[in-house]
């Protein structure tokens, strides 16, 4: 019986893993299996909104197959190197906030100093993300859980990253270290300005300061530009991943898939910012 970086999301208190059950326990005996991928799900029912909370599986595959494509890698190395920057000759502890299929974490672990030891860990609301990305690389932890109630123990993590995904704030504070670092990875002003204006008559662009959330200090800020030119049908998956797919109406969606080549503008801010004492 070994303790583990989770608290039970019932009661709060920490969860043993019993390797020789394949599950976790807390002291008032609610237990947790790991299922066959490797992961835990550790949302109750009643905190469940709907039957498949998160990204749904059309929107999964859309990712899955856009990021394969290796579109967004310059981003994840990015992260890769500001998180090795900050680290200590300690084993790291960092957890992906929203991981979906775990792209981020993939990439982290391929690109991250080998002289450095990390423990990865991902969460994220929707089962089948967890499912896919616990199977891909058991090396990293994964499980099923709220953002809004992170089943971490209080202090754990060093590090927190989020890539276009939700969090509260006072969540993210408790299970980070003091003075912990968190990365956010939030749309630049340009991001994808030539896919907007099929939809929109007049484009707002981002903010080039992401908003922190509260109990945080910009630390450095970092701006990540590159044209890409996807093809026809990675132009429909890149569509269905942002949150303005529901305003393309068919028309909109043929258009954007009509041009023999198309290059679009990706934009991100990468801000890493500390936790305030
Ligand atoms: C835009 S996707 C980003 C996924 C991943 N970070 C990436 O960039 O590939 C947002 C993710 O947040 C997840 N999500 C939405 N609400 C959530 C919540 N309350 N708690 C945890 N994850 C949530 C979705 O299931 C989805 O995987
Ligand atoms: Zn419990």
């Amino acid at each position: 019986m070994t303790t583990s970086a989770y608290i039970c999301p019932i009661c709060s208190t920490t969860l043993d893993i019993i390797s020789s059950e394949n599950t976790y326990r807390c002291g008032n005996r609610h237990s947790f299996d790991v299922a066959k991928e490797g992961y835990v799900n550790l949302l109750p029912v009643q905190y469940k909104h709907s039957a498949e909370p998160g990204d749904s599986k059309a929107m999964l595959n859309a990712r899955r197959a856009f990021l394969e494509a290796g579109y967004y890698q310059p981003l994840a190395q990015a992260i890769a190197l500001l998180v090795s920057l900050n680290a200590s000759n300690q084993a790291l502890r960092l957890l992906d906030v929203g991981c979906g299929e775990g792209y981020y974490l993939r990439q982290l672990r391929q690109h991250y100093p080998a002289a450095l030891t990390i423990e990865r860990h991902g969460m994220d609301i929707a089962k089948a993300a967890i499912a896919a990305a616990a199977k891909k690389d058991p090396t990293a932890n994964y499980c099923v859980a709220s953002a809004q109630r992170l089943p971490y123990a209080d202090g754990y993590f060093d590090v927190i990253s989020r890539v276009f995904a939700p969090s509260n704030a006072a969540e993210l504070q408790r299970v980070l270290k003091p003075a912990g670092h968190l990365l956010l990875v939030t749309p630049g002003p340009r991001h994808l300005t030539q896919l907007k204006d099929f939809i929109y008559t007049d484009v707002k662009e981002h903010s080039e300061t992401a908003e922190l959330p509260t109990g945080f200090e910009r630390l450095t800020s970092q701006r990540i530009s590159r044209w890409i030119t996807p093809d026809k049908e990675q132009r429909a998956a890149l569509l269905q991943m942002t949150p303005f797919a529901w305003r393309a109406t068919p028309e909109n969606q043929q258009a954007i898939a009509e041009p023999e080549t198309l290059a679009i503008e990706t934009d991100f801010i990468l801000t890493l910012a500390r936790k305030q004492a």
